[in-house]
C-alpha cells in the first residue's frame, strides 16, 4: 500500500511525524512525503523536521506565500502532476491550513481516496479562512479522523456518513508527550523564573492596526505584573513594523523550534495565545491559557481543559489573569483518547 502525506505550514509537522512513524514499522506500507513549502522559514519548517525525525520530503513544491486564492491554486497545479507520477493508494491530509484544503480538492477530482486527520473542528466562524479549510476538507474526505467527541457530532450534523468518521484522538498531543522529557532538560536560557507566554498571528487580531495596538497594549499592562515572553510569528512581526506599534517592555523573540517552545510552555504562570494547537497543548500540560478569541473550534479545551476565551475583551483578561496569579486558575482535566497513542490508532484504521 503506497500511503502520501502532505503537510505545509508548522502546525502540520507535529501531526504527520507520529502517525509516519507507526506507519513505517509496516513492511507492506510505502509512504510518500510532499511538503508544499508553505512555511518555508527555517525556524517554521526545517526545524520541525529534524526535532520530529520527520524523512526529508519526497517533493517540495516550495509554494511560498501569497494570496489566498493563488496560494491554494499554485498548491493544486504544483500537487496535481506529483500524485499523478506516483499515483498513492490513499493521501492523508492535516489539520485546516490551505495546503490541506488544496491537496484534498486535487484528490477528489482524481479519485484518489483521502484521510483527514483532525477532522470535525468547527469554530462557526466564517471568517476564519482555516474554518472554510476545514468544512470543504471534511466533504471530500473519504476517512475523517476526529479528536474528541464534539467533532464526530459536528460531522454528523453536517451529513458525514457515520461510517466514514473514525475517533481516534489527538495526534498533535502524541508528539508532545515524546518529547516532553526532552523539553523539560532544555535550559532556560536567561528567561525569567515566572513569565506569561504569548503567541499571537491569527489575521482578525494582527492584521488590522486598532485591533493589534489594543492587543499589544493590554500585554504592556500584563507585563506590569508578569514579564512577557513572546517568539513572534513572521506576520505578526511585520504587522509591529508597519503599524509602528512600541513593544519595548516586552521581551520579544524569534518563532522558536518545537522543542524550545514546549519548555516554555510547560513553565509559564500563563499562556495568552490565539492559535488553536496551543490551547490543546496547554490543556494537556495543565497550564492556564487565555486565548485572544471569541470562539474556538476546540470546545473541550473550555469544557474540560484549562482554555478560557477572553476574545479582545482586555476587563476579562486582567480579571482572568488576576485570579491566574492569586493561585486560584481554572483546574483542568485531559481529554479521553489524548494520550500519546492516537498515531498508532489511525494507523491500525488505515492500514489493510
Ligand atoms: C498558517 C495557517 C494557520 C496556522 C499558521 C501557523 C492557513 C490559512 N493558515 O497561517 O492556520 O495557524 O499557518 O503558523 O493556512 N511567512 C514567512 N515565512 C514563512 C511563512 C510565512 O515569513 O515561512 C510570512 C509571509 O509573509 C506570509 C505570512 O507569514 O505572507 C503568512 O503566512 P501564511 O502561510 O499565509 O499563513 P500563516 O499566517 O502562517
Amino acid at each position: 500500500m503506497h500511503i502520501l502525506h502532505v503537510v505545509g505550514a508548522r502546525p502540520n509537522f507535529m501531526k504527520a511525524a507520529p502517525v509516519m512513524r507507526v506507519l513505517g514499522k509496516w513492511a507492506d506500507v510505502r509512504q510518500t512525503l510532499v511538503h508544499t513549502g508553505q512555511h518555508y522559514d527555517n525556524n517554521l519548517s526545517d526545524v520541525f523536521f529534524s526535532q520530529l525525525s520527520l524523512p526529508a520530503p519526497d517533493a517540495n513544491l516550495e509554494v511560498g506565500s501569497g494570496s489566498h486564492a493563488w496560494q491554494t491554486a499554485e498548491i493544486m497545479m504544483r500537487f496535481e502532476p506529483v500524485v499523478l507520477e506516483r499515483k498513492p493508494d490513499l493521501v492523508v491530509v492535516y489539520g485546516d491550513v490551505n495546503s490541506t484544503l488544496a491537496a484534498a480538492l486535487v484528490c477528489s477530482k482524481l479519485l484518489i481516496r483521502v484521510a483527514h486527520v483532525e477532522a470535525g473542528l468547527r469554530s462557526f466562524d466564517h471568517t476564519m479562512p482555516e474554518e472554510i479549510n476545514r468544512i470543504i476538507t471534511d466533504r471530500l474526505a473519504d476517512v475523517l479522523f476526529t479528536p474528541s467527541e464534539d467533532a464526530d457530532i459536528n460531522l454528523q450534523r453536517e451529513g458525514i456518513p457515520a461510517n466514514k468518521i473514525c475517533r481516534v484522538g489527538n495526534v498533535m498531543i502524541d508528539s508532545l508527550v515524546q518529547l516532553l522529557p526532552l523539553a523539560m532538560q532544555c535550559p532556560r536560557n536567561g528567561l525569567p523564573e515566572r513569565y506569561a507566554l504569548v503567541t499571537l498571528h491569527r489575521p482578525s487580531n494582527v492584521d488590522d492596526s486598532a485591533s493589534l495596538r489594543s492587543i499589544i497594549k493590554s500585554l504592556l499592562d500584563v507585563s506590569k505584573q508578569l514579564e512577557v515572553v513572546f517568539p513572534v510569528h513572521p506576520r505578526t512581526r511585520q504587522r509591529i513594523a508597519q503599524f509602528g506599534i512600541n513593544t519595548e517592555k516586552l521581551h520579544l523573540l524569534e518563532p522558536l523550534p518545537y522543542i524550545e517552545f514546549l519548555a516554555l510552555q510547560n513553565r509559564a504562570a500563563v499562556v495568552i495565545t490565539d492559535s488553536g494547537g496551543i490551547q490543546e497543548e496547554t490543556t494537556y500540560l495543565g497550564i492556564p491559557c487565555l486565548t485572544l478569541r471569541s470562539n474556538t473550534e476546540r470546545p473541550v479545551t473550555v469544557s474540560m481543559g484549562t482554555n478560557v476565551l477572553v476574545g479582545q475583551d482586555l476587563a476579562l483578561l486582567n480579571s482572568e489573569l488576576a485570579k491566574i496569579l492569586e493561585g486560584k486558575a481554572k483546574i483542568g482535566s485531559i481529554p479521553p483518547l489524548w494520550d500519546g497513542h492516537a498515531g498508532e490508532r489511525i494507523a491500525d484504521a488505515l492500514h489493510p
